[in-house]
């Protein structure tokens, strides 16, 4: 057990898809007053500068080479979070089903987790932060003081997805959603580097007939007060 030398804790969730980290993270963090990171935004930035700049993303080295001189900012926004990728607002445009799939393929890329893995740990080093994303307990903060695991049926994590790109008006179907939510789990869960998995000392909660209130309740009461 680490994180005696940190002021404030480091709250680590971590799980795939549609588990619903991203709500229950920033719910949390607002309870707490605590900084909110979606690491998988900023995955999505690279994928995102990679097309902009008309690199191919099965292009590992120039792929690199736009992970380590990114520049990533998160700014607070009347309705949540922003994100910055060189000074662009690129918030909505990262949620795209086209940038979903290039984000899982440039976050297979050793050196890309590298540069990511190192803005995440100079983001959380004095603590008072929820992280969410696969590899945060893992290998981001190994010794973060609260690590919890979020999970959900399949069916269920399909369906939350499909509702959201709906709200989006995204044209999808709830088949094809799942479909691609699966390959993007084997993709996430099977890489060398860095699989999704649950670190052996982290909570488990399946969140799949929880309320999001219910699922802030349980990890709220594993924050050291
Ligand atoms: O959570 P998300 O769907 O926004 O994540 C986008 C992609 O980035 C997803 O394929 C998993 C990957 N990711 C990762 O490998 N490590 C993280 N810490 C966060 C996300």
């Amino acid at each position: 057990m680490a994180g005696q030398t940190r002021p404030c804790p480091v709250i680590a969730i971590d799980g795939p898809v549609g588990a619903g980290k991203s709500t229950v993270a920033q719910a949390l963090a607002q309870r707490l007053g605590y900084r909110y990171v979606d690491t998988g935004a900023m995955y999505r930035a690279v994928a995102w500068k990679a097309r902009a700049e008309g690199v191919d993303v099965n292009d590992r080295e120039a792929v690199a080479a736009i992970a380590r001189a990114v520049q990533i900012e998160f700014l607070p926004g009347r309705r949540g979070q922003h994100i910055l990728v060189d000074g662009a607002d690129v918030t909505e445009t990262i949620r795209s089903p086209q940038i979903s799939e290039r984000a899982s393929i440039v976050s297979a890329y050793p050196e890309v987790r590298e540069a990511m893995v190192a803005l995440q740990r100079r983001m959380g080093k004095d603590g008072c932060v929820v992280m969410e994303g696969r590899d945060i307990g893992t290998v981001v903060f190994p010794d973060a003081e609260v690590k919890i695991y979020l999970d959900a049926t399949l069916d269920e994590r399909a369906r939350r997805r499909y509702e959201e790109l709906r709200r989006k008006r995204e044209r999808v179907t709830l088949e094809g959603v799942r479909q691609a939510l699966e390959q993007r789990d084997r993709r996430d869960s099977t890489r060398t580097h860095s699989p999704l998995r649950p670190a052996d000392d982290s909570t488990a909660i399946d969140t799949t007939s929880m309320s999001v209130k219910q699922v802030v309740g349980e990890i709220l009461k594993r924050v050291p007060r």
